[in-house]
């Protein structure tokens, strides 16, 4: 028996759409336009991260800032924790983007762990692009990231080719991937094809 009919209340999942793709896709300046166009909440790891480094009495301030310019993935322990907090933070939301999340085993594994029965994951969009373009996208960013150097860059593919794709590959076997080309078409164009994915799938 189903527990509604049982009678047991079943309690609300969060929505989340999981964002991957490589750096510099353009996984940010999409999911700003998601959140502005569907009610969604932006929550980029890569951002949550960066704030806790810079947080006074941060016990993991140099971890974090180690892992960054070196391209590597800071252990999900750290990371799911910023993203749950962020994410009862937000309050009423109609879901969540996670943005540059899972992006290796140890998030996927973290994630199912804390958050799998807390939260219902529709679909991974992933925003696919060449890597020579996602270099110059990255080195001509200008935010002032220390890692958006030439060679933090490329310790960066380096863990997008061995660790992240591979977690694509895991949601596509399960059907799971939502795959669009963020290459050769402006911001704009990239979103329209985003936003007729979404309203597709039902967030109106
Ligand atoms: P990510 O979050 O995936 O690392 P960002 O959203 O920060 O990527 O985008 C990286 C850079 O590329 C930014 O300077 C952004 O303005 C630019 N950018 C994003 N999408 C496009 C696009 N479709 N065409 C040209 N430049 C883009
Ligand atoms: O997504 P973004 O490019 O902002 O990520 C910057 C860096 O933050 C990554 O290269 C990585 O060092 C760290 N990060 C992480 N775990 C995540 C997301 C980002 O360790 N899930
Ligand atoms: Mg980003």
């Amino acid at each position: 028996m189903a527990p509604q009919e049982s009678g047991i209340q079943t309690k609300s999942l969060y929505n989340v759409v999981f964002v991957l793709g490589p750096p510099g896709s353009g996984k940010g300046t999409q999911c700003a336009k998601i959140q502005n166009g569907f009610g969604f909440v932006h929550l980029s790891a890569g951002d949550l991260l960066r704030e806790e480094r810079m947080r006074a009495g941060s016990q993991f301030g140099e971890l974090i800032e180690k892992h960054i310019r070196e391209g590597t993935i800071v252990p999900v322990e750290i990371t799911c924790k910023l993203l749950e907090n962020a994410m009862l933070a937000s309050g009423d939301a109609k879901g969540y983007l996670i943005d540059g999340f899972p992006r290796n085993r140890d998030n996927l594994d973290g994630w199912n762990r804390e958050m799998g029965d807390k939260t219902k994951v529709h679909f991974t969009l992933y925003l696919s692009c060449p890597l020579d373009l996602c270099v110059e996208r990255c080195l001509h960013r200008g935010q002032g990231r220390t890692d958006d150097n030439e060679e933090s860059i490329k310790k960066r593919i380096v863990t997008y080719n061995d660790q992240t794709f591979p977690i694509i590959q895991h949601y596509e076997k399960l059907n799971m991937v939502r795959e669009i080309h963020a290459d050769s078409k402006s911001v704009d164009e990239v979103y329209a094809e985003i936003e007729k994915l979404f309203n597709d799938a039902g967030f109106h």
